[in-house]
This record gives structure tokens, C-alpha cells and sequence, in this order.
């Protein structure tokens, strides 16, 4: 909590708060930013503004400036109104951007041949997020940041992943069913529901949105064959923006069509392989070479992208970017589907039946049930 003891010093003009705290950083805070964000411009039940940007004033002058405790108190030019500012939001405000959240941080790795999913990433017991909300809380924010976790003791029955769904987020119902088998069949629809080897990709970025987090649960592991591959597609994109710009670049600027059609549902989507927030920052990698539908480019354009696209392909088969592992009955992976490419082995379902049963979560659910448990464990805190 920051208090007046806080601040080392302040200043303002008409048009700025400046605070120096005592550890150094400088704030800045502009005095229209301040009359936009008044407490009294708020519903006092859910938070939710009032007015419109075009009900503030345009130029609103700061006429004073003081600190109280823990709070800022402002009063401007011209108006009757002061209000007052939490110095704790202040310094959360100026300095932290949008990465002030733990779930934001993104912990990028590169080399997965290296790690350990046992020890390198979040990997506890069903039961122990189930009846421990701190450690649900770690839990989620591990799999926020590395965009992959595990869970080890799912009970081994039909639909148990959806138990372990509701502790993430909300589970999303798309064609394949609220749940979706993924075992061999006779004609599969999709070649995810037969024995073949699967190269790393991302699922289904023919829909909009594409799922957000994807949950697989081991209900029959494969001894034989059927290991997990995964790899950090962000890690993978900063490589290749470092190593090669030209293809970089190109993989964000070509929107790619990408299609499923089955007798019951026809989904179609273009997006680049490689997403950019507006900051530059990667926030999404959609690979999928069985879902990939014939590109309509300009030959020139065509060959660059056929060239950059086989250097991505090329990227995600070198083993040292791969993170291999064998998964044992009642493990459950859940992953950054926009994120966190995955893959398997091939196996015999003759020799050896496997079953894994999946689901897929909405994105923003899984972030909101991460903020939802910080926000309840500091209210535990501070009771
Ligand atoms: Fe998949």
C-alpha cells in the first residue's frame, strides 16, 4: 500500500502531476488523465463510468494539488469538484504499462528440448488445486506465463476434464461437442482422430476466435508410441524476428486462409501466422498445415510467402526447439492454444488403444479466473 512515505517528492503545474517516489521511479500523470478518471464519474456498485470522453473537459486545469495518507487530493480550475487519488494507484499507473499483472508476464522458452515438464512448469495434483486456492492461484499464473501446465491424477472417467475446465475457466462448446475423444476411428474427420504422427501446430485457426486454451486429459496413455510434443510458438516468432526480420515480417503481414469442412459445419478465417499486438509484441502464433486452404497471391507475393512459410516449418521441426514427453494415465496438459504449439508421435491403436479426451477454454476466462484469485487472496490477506 503506498502512503505519503512513499513519495520522496512532488510537483505540478496546471497540466501535470509529477511524483518521485523513494525508490527512484518518476510518475508523471496529466491533468486531463486525472478529471477523466474521477471516482465520482463512476457507478458506486460496479465501477463503470458515467460520462463520455466528450463530457470531460477538453483543457482542465489543475488548481491544486496535495497529499492526504494514502491518497492525492486534486481540485481544478474553474470547476467546484475535487477528488481524490489512491497514491497506490498512482504508482501502479505511471510506471507499469499493461505487463503490472503477474498473468502478463510472459516467460518465453526457447530450447524445450532441455526442460523437464516435471519440474520446468506448473505440475501439481488435481486434488491439491481442487481444495487449495493458493495453489490454484500459482497454478493458473504458471500456466499464463509459460502459456503450458500439467495436472497429474485426473480421475480416469468420462467428462472428469471438465471438473478440472471449471477450476480454469469457462469450457467453449464448438462442432467437436463440449468435450471431443481424441482416439483412432474408421473415416476420421479430422486426422487428430487416427493413429498418424502430428506435426506441431496450433488447433483450429479456422474459427474466429480461435480457442483460447486447450485442455487434453490421458484417459488410455499409448505405451508405445503417441508421446507429447510441445514447443513455446513465442519463443519460436522473437527467434525468427531476430534471426531473420524478412521472414519475420512477411508471416505478419500475409493473411492466410485456413478452412475445416465436415458435413455439418464449414468455418473459414484468414489470419497471419505470426500476430502483433499494436506494441509490436508477438500475442499469437496460428500453425496448422492440415487446415491450411490455397492462398490467392500475386505470384511475387506468393513465393515470398511459400519461402518464409517453409522457414517457420523448418523452425518448428528442429528437435532443440521441441519438448518431448510421454504422458501417463490421468495427466492432463493444458496449453496457450494461440501460444503453445503441440504434437504427437504416431502410434498403433491396434497394437495399443489411446485415449485422450479434450476440451477447449475461452481465453479471456482463464486470465479473469487468474485476477479473480490474486485479487481474493490479497482481500484474505489483509482480513
Ligand atoms: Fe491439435
Amino acid at each position: 500500500m503506498a502512503t505519503t512515505s512513499s513519495v520522496g517528492e512532488y510537483s505540478w503545474t496546471p497540466e501535470l502531476l509529477q511524483i518521485r517516489w523513494q525508490d527512484g521511479a518518476l510518475t508523471e500523470h496529466c491533468s486531463l488523465w486525472l478529471r477523466d478518471n474521477c471516482a465520482a464519474d463512476r457507478d458506486p456498485q460496479n465501477g463503470q463510468r458515467l460520462v463520455d470522453i466528450a463530457d470531460v473537459p477538453a483543457n482542465p486545469r489543475l488548481r491544486s494539488v496535495s497529499l492526504a495518507g494514502e491518497v492525492v487530493v486534486v481540485a481544478w480550475e474553474d470547476e467546484d469538484r475535487t477528488a481524490t487519488f489512491a497514491l497506490s494507484l498512482l504508482a501502479q499507473q505511471g510506471r507499469r504499462g499493461p505487463h503490472y499483472r503477474p498473468e502478463h508476464r510472459v516467460r518465453r522458452w526457447l530450447d524445450g528440448a532441455g526442460l523437464d515438464p516435471r519440474s520446468d512448469f506448473a505440475f501439481r495434483p488435481f486434488a491439491e488445486l481442487e481444495r487449495d486456492a493458493a495453489a490454484r492461484l500459482d497454478w493458473l499464473t504458471r500456466l499464463a506465463q509459460d502459456g503450458i501446465a500439467f495436472l497429474s491424477g485426473v480421475p480416469r472417467t468420462d467428462h472428469a476434464i471438465l471438473a478440472a475446465g471449471a477450476l480454469m475457466g469457462h469450457v467453449a462448446e464448438t462442432n467437436y461437442g463440449l468435450v471431443f475423444d481424441v482416439r483412432s476411428v474408421a473415416s476420421p474427420e479430422n486426422l487428430a482422430y487416427s493413429d498418424l504422427g502430428l506435426g506441431l501446430h496450433t488447433d483450429n485457426p479456422y474459427r474466429d476466435p480461435v480457442p483460447g486454451f486447450q485442455a487434453l486429459h490421458v484417459l488410455i496413455a499409448s505405451p508405445d508410441g503417441g508421446d507429447s510434443l510441445f514447443a513455446d510458438g513465442f519463443a519460436l516468432a522473437e527467434h525468427l524476428r531476430a534471426s531473420d526480420s524478412e521472414t519475420f515480417e512477411r508471416l505478419t503481414r500475409t493473411p492466410v486462409p485456413f478452412l475445416y469442412r465436415s458435413k455439418d459445419a464449414e468455418l473459414y478465417s484468414e489470419t497471419p501466422l505470426i500476430g502483433l499486438s499494436a506494441a509490436g509484441e508477438v500475442q499469437a502464433v496460428h500453425y496448422n498445415n492440415r487446415s491450411i486452404a490455397p492462398l490467392r497471391l500475386a505470384a511475387d507475393d506468393m513465393r515470398a510467402f511459400y519461402a518464409a512459410y517453409r522457414r517457420f516449418a523448418m523452425l518448428l521441426r528442429e528437435p532443440r526447439f521441441q519438448m518431448r514427453m510421454k504422458l501417463v494415465d490421468g495427466d492432463l496438459v493444458v496449453f496457450d492454444n494461440q501460444r503453445t504449439l503441440h504434437g504427437r508421435t504416431a502410434f498403433s491403436s491396434a497394437r495399443h488403444p489411446r485415449h485422450l479426451q479434450g476440451c477447449y477454454l475461452t481465453r479471456d476466462s482463464v486470465f479473469s479466473r487468474v485476477a479473480v484469485l490474486r485479487l481474493e487472496s490479497r482481500a484474505e490477506t489483509v482480513r
